[in-house]
């Protein structure tokens, strides 16, 4: 057991993997894209940075917390961090929101909007990435891919099937399956997992089910099982 100080508040913790659960267990809001408690650490999207009483910044979500620790979770410099984090997300993502099978429950704009993102000052990245509807149930589309890296651990590391990874580096970063495949050429289950933990519209589940229905009967489709409980999300 320790105590750390949170926002000027004395917070004990006992068994916590890391500071942004000792933050939320205290029932201070803090916002994450790519932390999800069931998931392994990957520390990408950096929304959820706080700041210690040096002024040392660091991702909350991969520090263990340690007796004593001062830290700071909303001052004005943070959240000028956070907003322009989510500009450039959402510079580098393709925003026909209206449109979006996600629109209405995208968390990538609902956190925009929390956090006071009211204009784009970045150049938005051309959509030029096909559309992969080869699944019979999943459509993924990487233009909406904000690379959280979701649903590659949960492909991965929880349902063992590893369909899709990150490819290419840079700005040409990508997640896909292996070779240019599509995800009809992989070793996919169907699960739907990864549409599970996808912030955005990245991967999204077919909504014609006639359609689904029709590709599950064909002999050639790849057998649908769920080889993992759903996780819940955080
Ligand atoms: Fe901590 Fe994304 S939630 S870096």
């Amino acid at each position: 057991m320790g105590f750390m100080t949170i926002d000027g508040q004395r917070v004990e913790f006992t068994n916590e993997p890391n500071v942004l659960t000792v933050i939320r267990n205290a029932e201070i809001d803090i916002p994450t894209l790519c932390y999800h408690s069931e998931l392994s650490i990957y520390g990408a999207c950096r929304l959820c940075t706080v700041e210690d009483d040096r002024g040392k910044t660091f991702a909350s979500c991969a520090e263990p917390p340690r007796d004593g620790m001062v830290i700071y979770t909303n001052t004005p410099r943070l959240m000028r961090y956070r907003r322009t984090i989510l500009e450039l997300l959402l510079a580098a993502h393709d925003r026909d929101c209206t449109t979006c099978v996600k629109s209405g429950e995208c968390h990538l704009l609902e956190l925009a909007h929390r956090m006071g993102v009211d204009r784009i000052r970045f150049k938005n990245r051309e959509a030029k990435y096909p559309i992969d509807e080869s699944s019979p149930a999943i459509v993924r589309n990487p233009n909406k891919c904000i690379l959280c890296g979701d649903c590659v651990r949960m492909c991965d590391n929880v349902q063992s099937v590893n369909a899709i990874d990150f490819a290419y580096r840079g700005t040409s970063t990508l997640v896909t399956p292996a070779f240019n495949k599509t995800i009809a050429q992989t070793n996919c289950v169907n699960c739907g997992q990864c549409r599970v933990v996808c912030p955005t519209g990245a991967i999204s589940i077919k909504t014609n089910i006639d359609e689904v229905w029709d590709a599950l009967a064909d002999p050639n489709t790849i057998v649908v099982a769920q080889v993992a409980p759903a996780v819940r999300v955080a």
